[in-house]
């Protein structure tokens, strides 16, 4: 397996780009299943996880070709109603397939998707909806097993105790969107990613009211057209470089970065003492005095994104003062935590949430990426620290951020992948 070697200490200063949004792209690539034609979208990141998701839409009977940035969804033979485990496991994303699924085919066969490193990750607020709109699910040898033969228009409550939940409002959404009759989505997530899988859907011909609202209406209709859409910016790869140059003291523009969908991210780099620029192509950022501590609690949006959790606990390691990261989303995605230990943080993990007392510096180690935000919090925290940090396990890392090395080396980084022979582990 590939490892990645930064020599910290060096301050990132320039102009980086962001790639366009991986949960947004994720989901807009199974929203091509709803229309019985060849879909394209384009500004789609070169990742892991978008392979993964081109292969299960394939096992579905449907064509996916990805050039440059352009991934094209061919629907026409959209006709396989059972995703299995092989396909499921490799990403909770998967579970998209659901609704379409349901919507067109009005069978599903899906695996249920297992825990993850960041803790246990039910799916039930999307059957929940499912069985509003009329279908009937059962739960078999670890799979999901609908039918929607008899759907129509429902009205639900897609709330956990976390709040809303993304996957689920998108994935109800698909299957209302070619649903008879009208359906009214109560604590809806609000996610920019949300909003565009509506915006998608409306272009297709679909009649869906109160994006970026907590209540969705869906008026269903009969079928919806191909479409050729544009993938939005991604806001946690975008909030990455933005804390990479807030940690090294650097100056940086993230060229294509949304402010309007970084709001909270923004409003604690500057508590923390970053100045931040908010320009027509981007967002810059800048750090020349302290880190300030700051304490955060995660939220749906447009609270504070617990995808950048992690990464802002590598910048507040170094604060000057003690710090509380309060987990609202996932209590328990802390698995950052050790390894930041181990380059010389100062944390103390209770329940939900982590006490950072900031400490002057950090020291390079050897240290083991665990899942994808993980893995970019110890990169910005080797990027701070004396010395050399290697960077286990680099899969995680590609499968939500495009290049991250190359991109980190064009404003200064000294980082490297190592490739792995042939053998190899670890
Ligand atoms: N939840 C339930 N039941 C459900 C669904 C969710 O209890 O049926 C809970 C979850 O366990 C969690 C909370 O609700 O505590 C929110 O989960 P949500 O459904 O919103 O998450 P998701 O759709 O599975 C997406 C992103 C995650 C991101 C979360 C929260 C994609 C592909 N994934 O996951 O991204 O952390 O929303 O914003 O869009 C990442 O990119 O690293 C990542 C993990």
């Amino acid at each position: 397996m590939d490892r990645i070697r930064i020599e910290g200490g060096r301050r990132l200063v320039g102009e980086v780009s962001v790639s366009g949004s991986k949960n947004a792209a994720l989901p807009q690539m199974v929203v091509g299943l709803l229309a019985n034609g060849v879909s394209t979208l384009r500004n789609v990141p070169d990742l892991r996880d978008v392979q993964t998701m081109a292969g299960v839409l394939e096992s579905l009977g449907a064509s996916v070709a990805m050039q440059d940035g352009r991934v094209t969804v061919d629907a026409r033979n959209f006709s396989n109603t059972e995703a299995p485990y092989d396909m499921v496991r490799k990403m909770r994303a998967s579970v998209y397939v659901l609704g379409p699924m349901l919507a067109r085919l009005k069978r599903a066969k899906v695996s249920l998707p297992g825990g993850c490193a960041i803790g246990p990750r039910p799916i039930d607020l999307h059957l929940r909806g499912f069985e509003a709109l009329g279908a009937t699910i059962s739960i078999d040898g670890g799979y999901v097993i609908a039918d929607g033969a008899n759907m129509k228009g429902g009205e639900m409550t897609l709330e956990g105790p976390q709040g809303s939940s993304v996957g689920a409002t998108i994935n109800v959404l698909m299957a209302a969107s070619l649903t008879p009759g009208r359906t009214i989505i109560r604590g809806a997530a609000k996610e920019p990613e949300v909003s565009e899988v509506v915006r998608m859907i409306n272009l297709m011909g679909g009649r869906v009211n109160g994006s970026d609202s907590t209540t969705l209406e869906i008026e269903g209709v009969e079928t919806l057209k191909p479409i050729v859409y544009s993938t939005i910016p991604d806001r946690i790869e975008a909030g990455t470089f933005l804390l990479a140059a807030a940690i090294t003291g650097g100056d940086v523009m993230v060229r294509g970065a949304r402010a309007d969908h970084m709001n909270a991210l923004l409003d604690k780099m500057i508590q923390a003492g970053c100045e931040i620029e908010v320009l027509p192509d981007g967002v810059r950022a800048r750090r020349a005095g302290k880190v300030l501590p700051t304490s955060i609690r995660t939220l749906p949006y447009p609270g504070f994104p617990t995808d950048m959790q992690a990464q802002f606990m590598a910048l507040l390691c170094l604060a000057d003062g003690e710090s509380i990261v309060t987990e609202g989303v996932y209590s328990e995605r802390f698995i950052h935590v050790a390894e930041l230990m181990r380059m010389g943080a100062n944390i103390e993990m209770g329940r939900g949430e982590a006490r950072v007392r900031g400490v002057p510096r950090l020291t390079g180690a050897p240290v083991m990426a665990s899942d994808l935000r993980a893995s970019a919090a110890l990169v910005i925290a080797g990027l701070a620290a004396e010395g050399a940090t290697e960077i286990l396990r680099v899969y995680h890392i590609d499968r939500g951020y495009e290049r991250i090395d190359e991109k980190l080396a064009g404003i200064g980084a000294v980082i490297a992948r190592e490739r792995a022979l042939p053998g190899q582990t670890g």
